[in-house]
């Protein structure tokens, strides 16, 4: 039977890919594995574990963890894809770089540009992620994106799970004061933010002192990622400081690098909310199924 699509994949995002076949109906022979063979030098090559039989290809990846190597690897891919003449699709859950998407101090490069640059390069037809970091990339990478957003399945997860008598959603910087208003929307209840800063030059992190509304409240502190922890854990301080009964960390992208989990719960979190973007032990939605109909929507 000829398939719509082929699936192509790294092991590290077998599930994602696996779902994805499953919802758009694919065999066995519509996912093709990404085989990396690494060197001692540290470089890799990558083999097709079988043909890309159809036309279509939509190439799956986590970016997170391994990232550069990850980029390597995407560049390789779509090389193979480009010469093979397909028409190619890409599903980045997780859209590493946006965040350097300026030049903050003087001389940095706006790497996410290059990233746009590459798949542009490769003939990208189409870039599929979710809840990028900033919405100022789109339109501007050279490729066509498609934003997704997990926002409404972390809230449905909220909403369904009980506990929550009286939240208060808590965007914990003002970049991402837009998404928390949706997703207080969605959860039905009013959002509060706070002003965070980041030292460019050390990356340390501080939040002005507000008072929130929280007092005898849930806090729900709503993000697109949580990397260190650090910008999550000044505000659960500040919600449970300003008297929150208890404390939900929600986001999209859980890095949770370096023992981020544990700074969040010396902070006062409760619990971490987090969609599997990125693996991670507290994924408790699965967007394979968001990026399929996204991909439904367009066939
Ligand atoms: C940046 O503004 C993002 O929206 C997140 O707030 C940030 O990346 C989280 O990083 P960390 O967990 O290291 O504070």
């Amino acid at each position: 039977m000829s398939q719509a699509y082929s699936i192509i994949y790294d092991s590290a995002s077998y599930d994602l890919a696996n779902g994805m076949a499953k919802d758009l109906g694919l065999g066995l022979d519509g996912m093709v594995e990404i085989i990396r063979t690494a060197f001692k030098d540290g470089e890799f090559k990558l083999r097709f574990s079988n043909e890309v039989k159809a036309d279509e290809a939509v190439l799956v990846m986590r970016m997170y963890p391994n990232v550069n190597d990850n980029v390597v690897a995407l560049m390789f891919a779509l090389s193979k894809l480009k010469g093979m003449g397909k028409s190619i699709r890409v599903v980045l859950p997780y859209l590493a770089y946006a965040r350097q998407d300026k030049e903050f101090l003087s001389g940095e490069v706006a790497s996410i540009y290059v990233i746009g640059d590459m798949m542009a390069h490769y003939g990208v037809k189409e870039l599929i992620t979710i809840d990028v970091h900033s919405h100022d990339i789109l339109g501007r990478l050279g490729v066509r994106v498609t934003n997704l957003s997990a926002s409404s399945m972390l809230s449905e997860y909220l909403n369904n799970s009980g506990g929550l008598s009286n939240p208060l959603v808590i965007s914990p910087d003002e970049g991402s004061i837009e998404r928390s208003r949706v997703f207080a929307e969605y959860i039905g209840t009013d959002y509060a933010y706070l002003k965070k800063h980041r030292d460019r030059a050390t990356g340390e992190i501080t939040t002005d002192e507000k008072e929130l509304d929280v007092k005898g409240r849930e806090a729900i502190i709503f993000d697109d990622m949580i990397a260190t922890g650090g910008t999550i854990a000044n505000a659960a301080k500040m919600a449970k400081s300003n008297g929150a009964t208890k404390v939900l960390a929600v986001c999209t992208h859980a890095l949770l690098i370096d023992g981020a989990s544990d700074k969040l719960k010396d902070a006062g979190v409760d619990s971490i909310i987090a969609s599997n973007t990125i693996s991670n032990s507290f994924a408790v939605i699965d967007v394979s199924a968001l990026i399929s109909k996204a991909l439904q929507r367009d066939a």
